[in-house]
């Protein structure tokens, strides 16, 4: 897929790994349509891409609620015409805590921010792109930690998820592509505060010790791995999963 002068959303555009994979959309041409809750650091980010340049809209939304996700395609639609490219990297981390001790409203808030968020952002462009016949959703895997488990069953599932889209886009012989992320341990505020916080250090240690060691990857490798899974994106590749190490040669058709 060429990149430029195409229309991209990106869930949970105000930080992190989607602020930089909005930035690298905006570097190599596309509209970005910069999507999360809070509106000052969204503004931020669409400020950025303004500056290098490139063209961005921002469209403050929580992705757990059905009419504002249908918000943003609505004025996606509107500003730009068409759906090329959706990027589900909103997520949730927010529940660290052993089973027998965890809260189960934010245990489900995980769940449901990391599945149902990303679903309902597929469910609604979809149709769209199927009656195009093109377009790629990509979706943000995660890692299953110890003391994670709202975390971790939110991601098993959009993992099954991407899965069985890829299989049913090929029953119904759409070009419509579907991949799955997968960026390795990134510095940002989700994974800081598993390095911070007492619950953090005590059922994930690995993350701190990886912040010590500085084996950390940057929200740039996953966004440059974007632009080249992208760039060979074609229907044999649905379902996979593609990360900084990803040796795109493998895929060469
Ligand atoms: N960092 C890592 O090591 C790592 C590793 C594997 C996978 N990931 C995945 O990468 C993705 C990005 O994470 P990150 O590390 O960049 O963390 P982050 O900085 O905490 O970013 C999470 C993003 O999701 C947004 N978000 C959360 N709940 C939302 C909701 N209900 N509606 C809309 N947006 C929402 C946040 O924005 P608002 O708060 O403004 O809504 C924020 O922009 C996540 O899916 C994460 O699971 C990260």
């Amino acid at each position: 897929m060429e990149i430029k002068g195409r229309t991209v959303i990106v869930t949970g555009a105000s930080g992190g790994i989607g602020r930089a994979l909005s930035l690298e959309f905006a570097k190599n041409g596309a509209r970005v349509v910069c999507c999360a809750r809070r509106r000052n650091r969204l503004e931020k980010t669409v400020e950025l891409i303004k500056e290098s340049g490139g063209v961005g809209l921002a469209v403050p939304a929580d992705i757990t609620d059905r009419s504002q996700v249908r918000q943003v395609v609505r004025e996606t639609l509107e500003h730009f015409g068409v759906i090329d490219v959706l990027f589900n990297n909103a997520g949730s981390f927010r529940s660290i805590a052993p089973v027998h001790e965890v809260d189960p409203e934010l245990w489900w808030h995980d769940v449901t921010v990391n599945l149902y968020g990303s679903l309902l952002l597929i469910r609604e462009v979809l149709p769209h792109m199927i009656a195009r016949d093109e377009g790629v959703i990509i979706n943000m895997n995660g890692g299953r930690p110890v003391g994670g488990t709202g975390y971790a069953c939110g991601k098993a599932g959009l993992r099954e998820l991407t899965r069985i889209l890829s299989q049913e886009l090929k029953i119904i012989k759409s070009s419509v592509v579907v991949f799955a992320a997968s960026p390795g341990l990134v510095r940002t505020e989700m994974t800081e505060l598993q390095a911070r916080t007492p619950a953090g250090q005590k059922w994930i240690p690995s993350t701190r010790e990886a912040f010590e060691l500085g084996k950390v990857r940057k929200p740039e490798e996953i966004a440059r791995a974007t632009i080249s899974m992208l760039k060979i994106a074609r229907p044999e590749l649905s379902g996979k999963t593609y990360g900084p190490d990803t040796d795109f040669s493998e895929f060469s058709p």
